[in-house]
């Protein structure tokens, strides 16, 4: 008889094809002195956010299901945009927003089209839900024209766009008349992924544009500024008939009622969550600031709550992390040779990756 760890293995069934050679994504969970690698807000919820979600799951009855539809929770985060619940939808993370999204208008035959570099996660998306995809260069300042959507939308003639802006891992906004030129010069849901937006200025959100531009979708989380990472919820602005098709994909009861209750109280606390912004805005250009100081390294503009930075150094990333620095390695990705990715935390660990970076590189 084999062993049993052999026999196992014999009796494995092979992952899909496609999958086979994947590795699962994510960023690397250390637990290093200084976390700079996964653009969560340093700050904690605001006092008093756990003790009312605490007092208001009481009355839950855990033994029936939840609300389906989330109904209340959407109602609470269209009201703070002036919109009904019905062009509202919520998932676990945006993440899961933008997988129902391609559930529902990818699939093998049709196409997505997004821009490079830009999120990493929307290649896997499409992987998972079969749909092809395409990548379209960003200019060599990371920016996207209004002549190079049009010429790629009418090359390509996607069915689903996404764009993330504030792109990451880059930092800067995508400009509207691009975003404009992919609606108008093509039929495909354009769907801007607004997960840092709240740390830019209003004027670069394209939530202006909701009602004239009939397809367009914005995506959003309460991740990142809304300091709620842990929670896992995100959830977009869109039409009507986008809300309706996305009820076809989602699983019954994919929020439970804990996180629906987090997540009206959130926005309830809304002016007290977000209260942090201007502060963490403040530091993000200090740092970038910092940076330019140095001749040995480029930082590129963002008005989101990280930076990227090249720098001449193969191994930045292992170097850092010696420090006890530990920041996002985007240097192997095309295009971004030399790149880290580094968000900003306290005043106290932006300090500490500004003395890392001067150790590994020395005076620049
Ligand atoms: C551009 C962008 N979109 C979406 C997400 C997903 O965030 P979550 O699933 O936590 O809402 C992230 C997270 O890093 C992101 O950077």
């Amino acid at each position: 008889m084999s062993a049993p760890a052999e026999q196992a293995s014999d009796q494995r069934v092979p992952v899909r094809a496609d999958l086979a050679a994947v590795e699962p994504y994510g960023a690397p969970q250390l637990d290093v002195p200084v976390r700079l690698n996964t653009n969560e807000t340093a700050e904690p919820p605001p006092a008093g956010y756990l003790e009312e979600v605490g007092r208001r799951i009481q009355g839950l009855e855990l033994n029936r299901y939840p609300d389906r539809p989330a109904t209340r929770l959407r109602a609470a985060l269209a009201g703070r945009l002036g919109l009904t619940a019905d062009r509202v939808w919520a998932a676990n993370g945006s993440n899961e927003v933008l997988q129902q999204l391609l559930q529902a208008y990818g699939g093998p035959d049709r196409r997505a089209l997004f821009v490079r570099p830009g999120y990493s996660m929307y290649p896997e998306l499409c992987r998972t839900s079969l749909t092809p995809a395409v990548e379209v260069d960003l200019d060599e300042r990371f920016e996207l024209s209004a002549e190079v959507a049009a010429e790629a939308v009418a090359t390509h003639g996607p069915d689903v766009v996404l764009l993330p802006s504030p792109n990451n891992p880059v930092g800067n906004p995508i400009a509207h008349d691009a975003i404009r030129a992919m609606h108008d010069g093509s039929r495909a849901l354009v769907v801007v992924d607004e997960a840092y937006i709240e740390f830019a200025d209003a004027r670069h959100s394209v939530l202006p544009l909701l009602d004239e531009l009939p397809r367009l979708v914005i995506v959003r989380t309460l991740s990142k500024a809304f300091r709620l990472a842990g929670l896992r919820l995100g959830y977009l602005l869109a039409p009507a008939w986008v809300v309706d098709d996305l009820q076809k994909v989602r699983l019954p009861y994919h929020l439970d009622a804990i996180k629906q209750v987090a997540g009206i109280v959130a926005v309830e606390q809304e002016d007290a969550f977000l209260e942090h912004r201007r502060r963490v805005a403040a530091e993000r250009d200090r740092v970038a600031a910092a940076l330019r100081e140095r001749s040995d390294v480029e930082v590129f503009p963002s008005v989101a709550n990280f930076v990227l930075v090249r720098a001449a150094v193969p191994d930045l990333f292992d170097r850092l992390l010696e420090q006890g620095v530990l920041v996002r390695d985007f240097s192997s990705r095309p295009r971004l040779a030399g790149c880290v990715r580094v968000t900003i935390g306290t005043a106290e660990e932006n300090d500490t990756f500004l003395a890392a970076l001067q150790t590994v590189l020395g005076e620049g």
